[in-house]
């Protein structure tokens, strides 16, 4: 979707930026998407009037965080992407509480408060994404969730048009689910986290490091895991069991490593990916009687 110059003119005012004709195949880790034009919220401040200058000019759109979790469709997109800016995002430490901004990359937050002896978080160093990207999903590895440590969120409430400030009791924090709103936007988190001495927390992030890189296809372009483990299962097994490793439509290919990661061997399609996913839904559901459930977040024209 391209984006009137009058309305380039005056978001400029509001200190947005627009990118014409991106290719959100750049943009996201499975390297898949159309083009669409882009708006970078640099003050968070005006992000409300942003958001009615698009109603008003019948402009749709939807917010990118770190593109880590996400399957776009091909072609010209019908919406505009929005983003926050990712250089020097703010980071800092307070006793025993961290406030960091949603455009952090997670793993670097997980260091940064690591330096600074607070800890609970090691499961999350290799999960690739953004802080924003993690809370809204519940981003969670090795026993960790983000969710548990959140006591304040700010954000962009679609709601109501209007910034506001969350307490972490007011957000449900499920399984790779939480109550926000698909249109809410985050802005800024507060976690308070365990303090920890650093050597101990590095001991614990080696752990982890080691057992992604033994079972996971980190070299390889992808969303992380495409479904959600079914409750009492894993959905990881149950398509290795069946024999889906390395199955694959066009460059849409299920990963030889870890078999809920589907990778983009090189060229793939969102058109091909979206098969591939249908495919080993409809095998797992016809083996195991087992309906699994998109993990992965699909914005599809
Ligand atoms: N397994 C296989 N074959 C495979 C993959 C897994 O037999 O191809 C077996 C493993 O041997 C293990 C079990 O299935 O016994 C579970 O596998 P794993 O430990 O890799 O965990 P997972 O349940 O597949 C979840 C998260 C990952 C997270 C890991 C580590 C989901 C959908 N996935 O995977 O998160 O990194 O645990 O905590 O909850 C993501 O959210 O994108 C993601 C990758």
């Amino acid at each position: 979707m391209r984006i009137s110059d009058k309305a380039v003119a005056r978001l400029a005012e509001l200190g947005a930026e627009v990118r014409r004709g991106v290719s959100m195949a750049d943009q996201t880790s499975l390297g898949i998407g159309g083009t669409t034009d882009e708006i970078l919220l640099a003050r968070y401040a005006t992000i409300p009037e942003v958001m009615r200058l698009l109603a008003d000019e019948h402009v749709g759109h939807k917010f990118l965080g770190g593109g880590t979790n996400v399957l776009i469709a091909d072609g010209e997109l019908p919406w505009v992407m929005l983003h926050l800016p990712k250089a020097n995002p703010g980071m800092r430490v307070e006793g025993g509480a961290a406030y960091v901004d949603a455009s952090a990359d997670l793993g670097g937050m997980v260091t940064f408060c690591a330096k600074r002896d607070l800890g609970g978080m090691e499961g999350l160093i290799g999960v690739p994404g953004s802080v924003g990207g993690a809370l809204r999903m519940n981003a969670g590895a090795y026993g960790t969730q983000i969710g548990p440590h959140v006591r304040e969120v700010e954000l962009y409430r679609a709601a109501t048009g209007e910034i506001e400030t969350l307490r972490g009791s007011e957000i449900r924090f499920d399984y790779r689910h939480t109550s926000f709103a698909p249109e809410d936007v985050m802005l800024r988190v507060k976690l308070e986290l365990p303090s920890k001495p650093f050597k101990e927390i590095l001991a614990g992030i080696k752990v982890c490091n080691e057992k992604r890189r033994a079972s996971q296809p980190l070299n390889q372009k992808s969303a992380g895991c495409i479904f959600k483990n079914p409750a009492g299962g894993s959905a990881g097994r149950m398509i290795d069991e069946l024999g889906l490793k390395g199955h694959r439509v066009g460059d849409a290919m299920v990963s030889d490593r870890h078999a809920n990661f589907f990778v983009n061997t090189d060229n793939a399609s969102c058109s091909d990916m979206l098969k591939l996913i249908d495919d080993v839904r409809d095998r797992v559901h016809k083996s195991c009687g087992v309906e699994l459930e998109n993990e992965v977040i699909l914005w599809r024209n």
